[in-house]
């Protein structure tokens, strides 16, 4: 089914210059990008989007790396787009993640892990709302 997901470009690879690779592979794998914006998270908007994590040891930790440089969220569009940007990722620890996959190529652990996306449709429905209104994403004709 066509669907959309969110995805964020996290503080280590954006200071990485790696905006455009990571583009790159969304794109060639036929994801198409319909809303994007460029972000400086606080405590509470990063707190916020990791909410179902906020009992777990790494939590702190995890707000604190979002918060350390600008972030680029993007909602992605296609066919199957959750599994496929998923795919696209790798693991969510990069010394799991398969070869020519986004964490292994660009992510130094699993705390800077370079990229996040909605891992359901539910995520994803709640995670776009999260930091997009309806208007900021556009329908994509052609
Ligand atoms: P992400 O997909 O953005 O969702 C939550 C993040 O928490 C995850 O990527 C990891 O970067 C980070 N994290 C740190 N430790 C763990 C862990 N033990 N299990 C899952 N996620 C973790």
């Amino acid at each position: 089914a066509n669907e959309r997901t969110l995805s964020i470009i996290k503080p280590d690879a954006v200071a990485g210059n790696h905006i455009g690779a990571i583009y790159d592979r969304f794109e060639q794998a036929g994801l198409k990008i319909v809303a994007a914006k460029m972000l400086q998270l606080d405590d509470e908007k990063a707190g916020g989007f990791y909410a179902e994590h906020a009992e777990r040891p790494f939590y702190n930790d995890l707000k604190s790396f979002m918060m350390s440089g600008p972030v680029l969220v993007s909602v992605l569009e296609g066919e199957n787009a959750i599994a496929k940007h998923r795919e696209i990722m790798g693991a969510t620890n990069p010394k799991d993640a398969e070869k020519g996959t986004i964490r292994a190529d660009f992510a130094s652990s699993i705390d800077e892990n370079a990229v996040h996306g909605s891992d359901s449709a539910e995520s994803a429905k709640r995670e776009i709302s999260y930091f997009f209104s309806d208007d900021e994403v556009c329908a994509r004709t052609r």
